[in-house]
């Protein structure tokens, strides 16, 4: 291959992986050492102070908690202040902190850390591991991110690329790149494709479900939803309540307070979760985890039944449903209307999350895309679509997750975008100036479907400045909203008199 390729990026939770439109045409996921496609999304550094990445750092986290960081998807783009924080906080055994803009920073190994710089290192080495796979440099990627990610979180992703001189050249959404694999497949098996589609994507850290339809190369998002803080992860956590639960009431002691014994809870908790989804019963047993007062060693010995992990996880399920049916009704379709449901995520594969889609669509849902592949196989289709010399056409028609809109006064939130409204799209607003000789205006930007600002996401406080000063009310600023087909918003202000560009700052600050 001599011309520049673009790799497709799935950078998930848990796990990333990469794929690529060969020269023959077909798309290829691109292994890691010979076997595996998925690399971890997990970075470390251990006591020598080597950064480890992917399989590496997984080996070792269960001895080096606090330097191993994963799940740091769930924290890109955040504000210290959000719920999400505070809960990732009680979770995770490495240090959380606040930022300098209204950030999250992570302490690894007494060293600082932006959520973007870990994303960064996780990008680079799928990079890396392509640019060998493929023997070029590769310098661009399609990246996919969930469905419900807000502006902040999108263009924290493409930062991430920035810093490590990788061009995101678009960012497209985790399950319309499902449905692009699905689709395009299709379309080469049958002269004509047209389908309705529900992608229902359950992840390590995230849910997303879209509608979509279908005509040949056209996707178009009718509705989506998700839960960015609903994924494997939270399945785990209440295993892991539940087994520390048990461990003080049959030993008096509390587990959470040991980082190394809650490592390994951990990673037993999520093996035995993926082991009940082909057995009924599965053993629980690890020796050794702490000592008494006595320094006798004790153990935790119990099993987990499927019925039993059904039960700790069904308020999970349910939540999903309720987004589905959310989403069907923004859509304006009901059930009849689908014609597949596809499954994407690692966490579908439990049984029940099957049972549930099923009966509550009336028909088991499709086996038509792979469920850790499609992600990637699709945003590898979409990223030769993007190469000069394509013959591959897609038109991506999306929409946004959620509301935009700014501050009014007493805290209400004003809309400007709907959720779902069509991107990319531009609005504009009329302002006029409110005092005497006013040069400046502000304002602040929330995304989110709450009633009022403080239920929502800040994506920045806009400042234009440079207006004619005049009487109050005599100036009127336009000012536009432009959301680009990736979900990003940009605004601009100018004098509708003299059409004269006004200048545009963004901050985003301690809200
Ligand atoms: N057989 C299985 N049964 C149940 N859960 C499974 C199974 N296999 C994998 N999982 C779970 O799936 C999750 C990982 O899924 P996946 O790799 O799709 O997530 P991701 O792409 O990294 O995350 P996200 O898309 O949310 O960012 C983990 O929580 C894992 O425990
Ligand atoms: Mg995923």
């Amino acid at each position: 291959m001599n011309k520049e390729p673009i790799i497709g990026i799935d950078l998930g939770t848990t796990n990333s992986c990469a794929a690529i439109v060969e020269g023959d045409g077909q798309v290829k996921l691109i292994p890691y050492k010979g076997g595996e496609y998925t690399i971890p999304s997990i970075f470390a550094i251990d006591d020598k102070g080597n950064e480890l990445i992917g399989h590496e750092a997984k080996r070792q986290w269960q001895l080096n908690p606090r330097n191993t960081v994963y799940g740091a998807k769930r924290l890109i783009g955040r504000s210290y202040k959000s719920d999400v924080v505070e809960t990732m906080r009680k979770i995770v055994q490495y240090p959380i902190r606040a930022g300098s803009k209204n950030d999250v920073v992570l302490d690894v190994a007494k060293k600082e850390f932006t959520l973007q710089e870990i994303s960064a290192r996780i990008l680079n080495k799928i990079r890396d591991v392509a640019s060998n796979y493929l023997r070029v440099p590769v310098r661009r990627a399609v990246v996919t991110v969930p469905a419900y990610f807000t502006d902040r979180q999108r263009q924290s992703v493409k930062d991430a690329g920035k810093l490590i001189d990788l061009e995101v050249v678009r960012i497209i959404n985790e399950p319309t790149a499902a449905s692009l694999a699905y689709g395009i497949r299709s379309l080469a098996e049958n002269a004509h494709v047209h389908e309705k589609v529900v992608v229902y994507d359950l992840g390590g850290g995230t849910f997303d479900v879209s509608i979509i339809e279908i005509r040949d190369r056209v996707f178009e998002v009718k509705a989506t939803g998700g839960d960015i803080f609903l994924g494997g992860i939270d399945f785990d956590n209440a295993m892991i309540r539940y087994v520390l639960e048990d461990f003080r009431a049959k030993h008096g002691v509390d587990l959470s307070t040991d980082p190394v014994a809650m490592q390994r809870i951990k990673d037993l908790a999520e093996r035995t979760k993926i082991d009940l989804s082909s057995r009924e019963e599965v053993p629980f047993n690890i020796p050794f985890i702490t000592m008494t007062a006595q320094g006798q060693p004790l153990n935790i010995e119990m099993k987990f039944t499927r019925k039993q992990l059904e039960q700790l996880t069904a308020p999970f399920i349910d939540r999903t449903l309720q987004m589905v049916a959310r989403v069907l009704v923004d859509s304006g379709l009901s059930t009849r209307d689908i014609d597949e449901v596809l499954l994407v995520g690692g966490q579908t594969r439990m049984p029940v999350v099957q049972e549930r889609l099923t009966k509550f669509f009336g028909k088991p849902p499709s086996k038509g895309v792979h469920p850790d592949e499609a992600v990637a196989i699709g945003a590898a289709l979409y990223a030769h679509s993007l190469q000069d010399d394509t013959n591959l056409r897609i038109q991506l028609l999306d929409v946004i997750p959620m509301a935009i809109g700014l501050e009014k006064a007493g805290g209400a939130f004003h809309v400007v975008f709907p959720r779902n409204a069509p991107i990319p799209n531009a609005k504009q607003l009329l302002g006029t100036t409110s005092f005497d000789n006013q040069t400046e205006l502000s304002m602040r930007i929330y995304q989110g479907d709450g009633e009022y600002v403080s239920q929502n996401e800040l994506l920045g406080d806009f400042n234009f400045s440079g207006i004619r000063p005049d009487r109050a009310g005599q100036v009127q600023v336009e000012i536009t909203f432009d959301v680009n087909v990736e979900g990003i918003l940009t605004m601009r202000a100018r004098d509708p008199q003299t059409g004269r560009e006004m200048k545009t700052t963004v901050r985003v600050t301690q809200s």
